[in-house]
């Protein structure tokens, strides 16, 4: 398949979401890893919990709340250190091969995009401090619609600033469940899944399954 648009989630897929804690392992000790998944698992959780709600917070607010209840369950965290990973959240890791695929997408005459349940300042830094800024036209954040993926308006979003077709996007992210959102609402889609999961949603297929993103090319 050649698309003309490749939209690409965020967190997870372009950023590397447990290297904010990875940041600070030694003040935190053994639990580290769990405490990260924990906060990514909260983090989620509450999207899905308010646009079913029919509320709102902004993904910033609901990192830091899934933080705060992530700690808790492990006895609180060390002094100091709740702005620091708060801080490290904002500038995450990107994968390693995140931007030569971006740059050979682009080389081809693509066009590239983010499409995230983060705010516009948080894609921003995120982007910025990984020197990615300059290898996407657009960067579409679900701030506008105050919804979380994987609401259908918001795979929607891609719509109003590309003209283009949902079958002509290819979407691509490590979150299995917005695979499954964007296939939903007819995006061709690519799941980059990097450590092996076993596949879930099995009625919404990915179309393709890729360990890394120098295979999507
Ligand atoms: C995002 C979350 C789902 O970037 O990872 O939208």
């Amino acid at each position: 398949m050649s698309a003309s648009v490749y939209v690409f989630d965020a967190y997870g897929t372009l950023f590397d979401v447990h290297s904010a804690i990875g940041r600070y392992r030694d003040m935190i000790g053994p639990q580290a890893d769990r405490l990260s998944e924990m906060w990514r698992i909260k983090q989620l959780e509450y999207t899905w919990t308010l646009s079913l709600m029919g509320r709102f917070r902004d993904f910033a607010d609901v990192t830091a709340a899934a933080l705060d209840v992530a700690a808790a369950g492990f006895g609180g965290l060390p002094n100091g250190l709740r702005p620091k990973l708060l801080a490290a959240y904002e500038e995450l890791e990107a994968y390693p091969d995140v931007a030569p695929a971006l740059q050979a997408l682009r080389a081809k005459g693509a066009k590239t995009a983010i499409l995230s349940n983060g705010t516009e300042a948080m894609l921003a830094r995120a982007t910025q401090v990984a020197g990615l800024n300059d290898l996407f036209d657009a960067v579409i954040s679900i701030d506008a619609l105050k919804l979380y993926k994987p609401a259908p308006a918001v795979y929607g979003l891609v719509g109003k600033r590309f003209v283009t077709t949902p079958a002509e996007v290819s979407f691509q992210s490590s979150n299995r469940w917005d695979i499954a959102g964007a296939k939903a609402f007819g995006f061709h889609t690519t799941w980059i899944n990097r450590t092996g999961k076993p596949d879930e949603y099995l009625d919404l297929p990915p179309d393709r399954i890729v360990a890394s993103l120098h295979k999507l090319i």
